[in-house]
């Protein structure tokens, strides 16, 4: 069954639009910043490995789930869930996709205002450096900031506010679908150059050569965390990317197109970063600040590095300002649908409500450093929360839902475009893993995640151990 509430709603204009969208959102910071230091800091290749399986098992069926939500429904995160079971509470797992928004621009805007400062750095050419000591130096001073890195996270803001007023065609498709295939490009060039630097080897044995020793309960949950936030997923934004899509796309085919491309993305932030980081002896497990104190090294040892170094930081701020565009629609797109805000004001609302809770990240590293929530810092507490607690959270429910709830039949419909493809055995291990191997297994990293191992658990309980 279709639900044809809003025949004239605004959609994707192409499938080209659709592919370029979807991975818009997917690539940002998420590869070039996080993928880098949460690999550096959970020891490498064998954490990279089990990023792979989370993606595989879980982050791509609950994209997939979103995705078909989104275009059965055509609504967002919250109106999907009332349209499918108007009765029942499901539409709550929208209501904390809506909030975990707000969480994750908080300190993602951060991060960006960081990349926007980069640019004119870069353009002023104090980031001009191959000595380890200067580029940290240049990074420190300006996180300790008060007022130049609020600037750049209100620009940030406004930027990314500009263009979701502009509406979702013509914004959202026009910025992602020139300038990702740039930064494609540039990533090819810099990993050429990190690649032929003095002890670059040792960087690549670091990403490709798994250590399995260095596997631990937390590196796991970080991998399965980094899935999620890697595909943009467990928060109800494919859902409503989802609810823009055509109905002839083919949505499994999309899906996988974009992990693969995704994780090409954030292979290359690797190979560009890590054999930079042992060949001018920087320590891989440096944390968020990771890209911001090599990167500059690698491109201060080629040739018109300086020029290049701009760019670089130009494209990330694209990619990151695509991303944040898919986060920025998930309450926008709810007031205005649920609560028939003007797309203004819905915008204006969420800039406002991300700027005050975003300061407070912006202002962990300076002013509100000695405040702490459960052992972290404003911006680690969001971040951690995020990744790793409400979007695996959010993809368990939204898993369910498609699993056991919505029916068998609507979810083999929508998959298949009302039988126009012939994918029945895809749609029947898609529904094993969204039924089984999704929930269970994020149950069991979240739970050896607080400590509590559950199969060692069952083992003694029945004598085994
Ligand atoms: N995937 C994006 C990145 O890697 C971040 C992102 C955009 C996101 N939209 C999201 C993360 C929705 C979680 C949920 O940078």
């Amino acid at each position: 069954m279709k639900h044809e509430k809003q025949k004239t709603r605004e959609g994707f204009s192409s499938s080209i639009g659709v592919i370029a969208a979807v991975l818009g959102s997917a690539v940002g910071l998420g590869n070039i910043w996080k993928f880098p230091y949460v690999t550096g800091a959970n020891g490498g290749a064998a954490f990279i490995l089990i990023y792979l399986l989370c993606l595989a098992l879980v982050g791509l069926p609950v994209m997939l789930s979103e995705h078909l939500i989104g275009r059965n429904t055509k609504a967002n995160a919250v109106g999907a869930f009332k349209v499918l079971q108007p009765r029942k509470p499901w539409f709550l797992v929208g209501g904390a996709g809506v909030l975990s928004a707000f969480l994750i621009m908080a300190f993602y805007t951060s991060v960006a205002g960081w990349i926007y400062a980069y640019i004119f750095k870069a353009a002023s050419g104090s980031l001009l450096s191959t000595n380890p000591q200067e580029t940290s130096l240049v990074f420190k001073t300006l996180v300790s900031g008060v007022g130049e890195p609020l600037f750049w996270q209100v620009v940030v803001l406004l930027v990314t506010g500009t263009i979701i007023m502009a509406g979702v065609t013509k914004g959202i498709e026009r910025v992602t679908k020139v300038l990702m295939p740039l930064l494609f490009v540039l990533l090819i060039v810099i990993d050429i150059r990190s690649l032929t630097l003095p002890g670059a080897a040792e960087g690549l044995s670091f990403l490709f050569k798994p250590d399995f020793s260095k596997i631990t309960v937390s590196v796991v949950l970080a991998a399965l965390g980094l899935a999620f936030f890697k595909l943009s997923v467990g928060m109800g934004a494919m859902i409503t990317y989802g609810s823009y899509v055509g109905e002839n796309e083919n949505l499994p085919k999309m899906a996988l197109k974009v992990a693969l491309s995704d994780t090409l993305v954030s292979l290359m932030a690797g190979i560009a970063i890590f054999p930079a980081v042992f060949a001018f002896g920087f320590e891989p497990d440096a944390g968020p600040p990771l890209l911001f104190i090599t990167i500059p090294t690698v491109f201060s040892s080629m040739p018109f590095g300086g020029v290049f170094m701009v760019l670089f930081f130009v494209l990330t701020a694209i990619a990151a300002t695509g991303a944040m565009l898919s986060l920025l629609e998930v309450p926008v797109a709810y007031l205005t649908e649920q609560h028939h805000w003007s797309r203004r004001n819905a915008t204006l609302l969420t800039i406002l409500g991300i700027g005050l809770l975003g300061s407070t990240a912006t202002l962990s590293n300076s002013i509100l450093a000695n405040i702490t929530l459960f052992g972290k810092n404003f911006f680690d507490f969001y971040d951690f929360t995020t990744s790793n607690v409400l979007l695996p959270l959010g993809g368990i429910f939204i898993a369910l839902f498609v699993g056991w709830q919505w029916g068998q039949s609507n979810v083999y419909q929508e998959i298949s475009n009302n039988g126009q493809i012939a994918n029945k055995g895809l749609a029947r291990i898609f529904l094993i893993l969204v039924r089984y191997v999704v929930p269970v297994g994020i149950i069991l990293v979240l739970l050896a995640g607080l400590n509590i191992n559950i199969i060692g658990f069952l083992l003694k309980l029945l004598g085994i151990v």
